[in-house]
């Protein structure tokens, strides 16, 4: 609810308040973002008070010497006029100078949320307050929009500037957002990483100067995640006050956090400045991206449910919003580039046998593509590895009783392909340059119109041509030297860039809402807001090592739902670490996201097929809480411990991934601790986990009557045909003593492991 009272501001969700008000100059001052407060409440109390001039400070108004914008929480903030922090704009004005003045001007509490001409933005809000400023010596204005989310307690910002002047107006940044918190000894916690080891949590103290979260690849990238936290320092995952940011954008992103000498914090979020100018012309405009905010005093798993629940509910869209996700398999891990007709459809068969429910066609069915060098930009089917085509191979798979699902990675192009030996201006590079590639492409520029209608035309005939119910929409590699013939001021190629990206899905993925859209680039190197506005769900990493897996799902888990994280099993050891895994926790870590397979089913024993089968049984069983439960990260005080659970929407079921990273030899006992359950008595099952006979190596000799070699073909057989059970416990017990934790059976060690129920 947004209640505007003379001259406080005060935006109400479910559990949350956020309060600012207009100083006696315009200004609008930050007062309050925290848990939800009393009606009686006023900003005047609650705002920080001037009593006693700041000395070394510049006054707004000379005759006023306890008003200094620097020594202020703000809700916006201008350059030149005394603040000496980071301001949210730099603007070259009308008369060629960076000073703004940026001043109250009117206010409008509107219904529901407001849709931009030019980026996308979420739905179904509640209301939004839109406030207009307008700088003091010229008629340019900031539309500031805030949009209230009540029941995922979540509340977004943006802002949109005009020019009413009759000159251009050079904007240099301008960010979406700024707000300034009194500190609270914060800590910034950021998803950071690289290609196969994306969204690694990072904390660091916010201290004196400013912190920044950015990336300049032209993606929102896997360096470092648009999303962040800034929180208390004792905060965890059940306690302590969290504010955790996104923002809907897939391009360059920069977020800080600034303290100053008076040990006020604020935090601005927008698109990045680095090569960034844009001119708005006379009777113009600019659209900033959609922020994302949530504040909880419940700790990280607080914020992480507000995030998820806003994702799943206003963001996601479409036929997919809340609908279940096929369980599929991908063939990539399995053939990369060699593969044929023959090939897919064994693979194809075996998946059914399992379970399988959507076959996934990945790179190198098109062009020339037998290798990473040459194809991209030509969608027409290779006929040598699929001779009749891509309908009938699609139908073939339909026959098989499996949905059929496409790669594509449109937004690039080889040097060797007819698209570039056709149309070379296509491609992002400079007339006297040597182009750089990255896995030997290039960018095609997504700002010209003829390019954006190419990718529309050539991937709309292939999905309409056959029966294509998902796409993997793949990016690989990141920007540089930007260049676009069509631009007169290259300082607006990334942000055209991203407009291009959402207009080319728009165009082709709304006129076709059977089809699901996974994107991907290289992995999670776009894993935002932006893309889950067009995209369900995203591959999170091309690292499918479940210990590596834990690390990425548990980062992304801070801000986005399981819904979204594309998660498969693939075999062991792993083509990203060479580490041996068991099959069981592979499947543990898949399952709490959208699971797949991607690996050449050929190769596996009948026991691995049978413990497939019972994966795929049990996923399908559990679907809907491990794709849309309550997710919660448990606190271990162990360092070989990740714990994760999901709770149904009733509260009557959950499913915990309790997962050990290293062995550590006679570990003392481990608890499982359940929460999130209603009142009421339970019984706790394990999944028991198979154990591989060739897992045991030489110490089989110990148990078994006569020695045999670990490599010998009695044990190669008995490996292929049976396997023990481990981990088997049950218990009945209240959701008060689970909350607490059971203690469980100890693991393997030297004397034993446990088979039996405890
Ligand atoms: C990168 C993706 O992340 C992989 O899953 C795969 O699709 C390859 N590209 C194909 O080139």
């Amino acid at each position: 609810m947004i209640t505007v009272r003379k001259t406080s501001f005060r935006l109400d969700t479910e559990h949350t308040t956020y309060l600012f008000r207009k100083t006696k100059y315009g200004h609008l001052e930050h007062i309050y973002y925290g848990n939800l407060l009393s009606k009686e409440d006023r900003a005047g109390t609650l705002a920080q008070k001037r009593s006693i001039q700041v000395g070394s400070s510049v006054f707004y108004d000379p005759e006023d010497s306890v008003y200094a914008l620097d020594s202020m929480c703000l809700e916006w903030a201008d350059n030149g006029r005394g603040d000496y922090r980071q301001s949210p704009t730099e603007f070259v004005m009308p008369d060629g100078s960076f000073v703004t003045d940026f001043i109250y001007e009117s206010h409008d509490v509107l219904d529901g949320c407001v849709p931009m001409d030019t980026l996308p933005t979420a739905y179904g809000g509640n209301q939004t307050l839109k406030i207009t400023l307008k700088d003091k010596a010229f008629p340019i204005f900031i539309d500031l929009y805030y949009t209230v989310f009540e029941q995922t307690d979540v509340i977004t910002r943006r802002a949109v500037v005009r020019n009413e002047a009759n000159a251009p107006l050079t904007i240099r940044r301008i960010m979406s957002m700024t707000m300034d918190l009194p500190d609270e000894c914060f800590q910034m916690y950021t998803l950071d990483g690289g290609w196969i080891k994306e969204a690694n949590l990072h904390k660091r103290p916010v201290t004196y100067g400013i912190t920044v979260n950015s990336s300049t690849t032209g993606a929102s990238s896997n360096r470092h995640n648009p999303a962040f936290i800034i929180a208390e320092a004792d905060a965890n995952e059940d306690y302590g006050d969290v504010y955790a940011f996104n923002m809907i954008y897939s391009g360059n992103h920069y977020s800080i956090a600034e303290k100053n000498e008076r040990d006020d914090v604020r935090v601005s979020m927008g698109i990045n400045p680095h090569l960034f100018e844009w001119i708005v012309s006379p009777g113009d405009k600019f659209e900033t991206p959609e922020c994302v905010m949530s504040y909880s005093s419940r700790g990280f798993n607080g914020t992480s449910h507000h995030m998820h629940d806003f994702i799943n509910e206003h963001i996601v869209r479409g036929d997919y919003k809340k609908k279940d996700r096929p369980v599929l398999l991908n063939n990539w891990e399995a053939h990369f580039f060699d593969f044929n007709e023959g090939k897919l459809l064994r693979l194809a068969k075996d998946a059914k046998e399992l379970g399988v429910e959507l076959f996934v066609l990945d790179d190198g069915w098109f062009g020339d593509r037998n290798n990473d060098n040459a194809g991209l930009g030509d969608y027409t089917v290779n006929p040598k590895k699929l001779p009749q085509g891509i309908k009938v191979f699609a139908d073939k798979i339909r026959k098989i009783g499996l949905n059929f699902g496409l790669w594509f990675e449109p937004e690039m192009v080889n040097e060797d392909s007819n698209l570039y030996r056709t149309h070379p201006e296509y491609a992002v590079k400079l007339p006297n340059r040597k182009a750089v590639l990255g896995r030997n492409q290039l960018v095609l520029d997504l700002c010209q119109k003829e390019v954006r209608d190419y990718i529309v035309e050539q991937v709309s005939n292939i999905l309409d041509e056959a029966d294509i119910r998902y796409v993997k929409w793949d990016m690989n590699r990141h920007i540089a030297e930007v260049f676009s013939s069509v631009l007169q001021n290259q300082g607006e190629f990334y942000h055209r860039y991203i407009l291009g990206l959402y207009e080319v899905l728009t165009r082709i993925f709304v006129p076709r809402p059977h089809i699901l859209l996974e994107s991907c680039s290289s992995g999670g190197n776009r894993f935002d807001l932006g893309m889950l506005v067009f995209s369900p769900q995203i591959w999170a990493s091309d690292d499918t090592d479940p210990i590596e897996r834990l690390k990425i799902q548990t980062g992304l888990s801070y801000f986005y739902p399981q819904s979204t994280m594309g998660a498969h099993v693939s075999a062991s050891p792993h083509q990203q670490t060479l580490r041996e895994t068991p099959l069981a926790t592979r499947f543990h870590a898949a399952c709490f996201g959208c699971l797949g397979y991607e690996l050449d089913l050929k190769y596996l024993t009948p026991e691995e097929k049978k413990d497939i089968a019972d994966q795929i049984t049990f996923y399908k069983q559990y679907r809907r809480i491990f794709q849309y439960g309550r997710f919660y990260r448990i606190r271990s005080y162990k360092e070989n411990k990740v714990i994760w659970e999901v709770v149904s929407e009733e509260k009557e079921t959950a499913l915990t991934g309790f997962f050990q990273t290293l062995a550590a030899a006679a570990e003392s006992s481990d608890k499982l601790k359940v929460i999130g359950l209603k009142k009421g008595r339970y019984m706790i099952r394990t999944r028991p986990q198979r154990l591989y006979i060739e897992r045991f190596g030489c110490l089989t000799k110990h148990v078994m009557p006569v020695e045999l070699s670990p490599d010998g073909m009695i044990m190669r057989v008995a490996n292929r045909h049976y396997s023990l059970k481990d981990c088997v416990e049950t218990y009945t017990c209240s959701a008060e003593a689970l909350s607490s934790g059971i203690p469980l059976c100890e693991q393997f060690i030297g004397t034993g492991y446990h088979e039996k129920e405890s």
